[in-house]
């Protein structure tokens, strides 16, 4: 089965077998019937780069719905099933007046993957509105509720990336937001980079709908689309670095940007240590990095994955060599 369409980065790559779950029925045999087997879980495919051909059967979680569990004293519990879209979803919420997740607009992927790398951007994460999720465990096909404090969220963190990852299949997440139907005791978040700026040259009172078009605009500036370009958004992760090794870097680098952690940390960004390494732009056949962000990588069209690795590396090498920094990717690689 080829699951080039499959993934973002639109990498040529055939797996074993290809299992579309539409419920939760289907997904349960699916879990049950190859249990011996090592089944690949497939979501949004935004998050990976397929190095091999998958020799696991790919169970593709495409459970869709959503539906209002509660909602009083202003806030709204919202259940998404895994497969729906996280944008829609965030249009939705817009629609509906339900403030939280505004400032996540466009980020690809769906809703039941977004909580593997605790998505984040402008400002907010997921594990801000997050509630809880519902999983099943692979190893038994029970299901189960997993509570935030469970999830273990960090900066583009979770279980599901480390103690627990490939445990459990997650069948939909349960946000908390503001019903500003009910409520006007809501701010909205524009302190971060070019938000407020942005807002400042669209028409109409600030609002979700004005905060999310500000950050459509400023994605679609600078972030390549998939559908055009393939690519899996930042490929790095910000590197965190103590505040000692700061003071040395920021007196060769005076420019060097960072963003506060902690009292002893700093969060340098991997873009533009990678720009200062003189990769923006650059292109080793079809695969690179984008003119616009050094942070991703693309696919300029039949780049293999083993190809953007190797991209990937000698990026890795070149901010180690100058800046001392050992920069670790934020994708997912998939090796077979
Ligand atoms: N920079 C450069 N050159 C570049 C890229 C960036 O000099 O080629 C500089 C910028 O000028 C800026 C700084 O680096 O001073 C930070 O860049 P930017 O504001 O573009 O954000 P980022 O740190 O690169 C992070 C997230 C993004 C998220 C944005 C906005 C990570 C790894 N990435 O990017 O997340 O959208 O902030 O919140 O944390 C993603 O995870 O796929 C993603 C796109």
């Amino acid at each position: 089965f080829q699951l080039k369409e499959h993934n973002t980065f639109g990498i040529s790559a055939f797996a074993k077998a290809y299992i579309p779950a539409v419920t939760l029925q289907q997904l349960k045999e699916a879990v049950s019937y190859y249990q011996e087997e090592d089944l690949f879980i497939l979501g949004g495919g935004s998050n990976m780069l397929l190095i091999n051909d998958v020799e696991r059967p790919v169970l593709h979680v495409l459970l869709k719905g959503i539906e209002i569990l509660d909602n009083n004293q202003g806030k709204v519990r919202l259940k998404v099933m895994a497969g729906e879209n996280w944008h829609d979803l965030v249009m939705y919420c817009i629609q509906n007046n339900f403030a939280g997740i505004e400032n996540l607009a466009l980020i690809p992927g769906n809703a039941g993957t977004s909580p593997i790398q605790n998505i984040g951007a402008y400002g907010v994460e997921l594990k801000d509105t997050f509630h809880s999720c519902e999983v099943i465990e692979v190893a038994t096909g029970k299901e189960e509720t997993l509570t935030k404090a469970d999830c273990n969220f960090g900066y583009r963190d979770s279980i599901f990336k480390n103690v627990a990852a490939g445990k459990y299949i997650i069948t939909s997440i349960t946000l908390e937001l503001t019903d500003l139907n009910k409520t006007s005791d809501y701010k909205l978040k524009t302190n971060y980079g070019a938000i407020q700026e942005e807002m400042d040259q669209l028409p109409g009172e600030n609002s979700i709908s004005k905060v999310a078009q500000a950050v459509v605009n400023i994605r679609t500036n600078k972030l390549p689309d998939p559908k055009v370009i393939g690519n899996s958004g930042s490929f790095f992760k910000n590197p965190i670095i103590s505040r000692t090794s700061y003071n040395d870097l920021i007196r060769m680098h005076p420019q060097m940007p960072c963003y506060e952690v902690d009292a002893e940390s700093v969060k340098v960004p991997a873009g533009w240590l990678i720009d200062k390494s003189g990769f923006k732009g650059k292109r080793y056949g079809d695969a690179g990095v984008h003119d616009r962000q050094a942070l991703v990588l693309v696919n300029h069209g039949k780049a293999t994955g083993k190809e953007i690795l190797e991209v990937a590396k000698k990026i890795q090498e070149a901010v180690q060599l100058r800046f001392g920094i050992s920069i670790e990717t934020e994708v997912n690689l998939i090796e077979n």
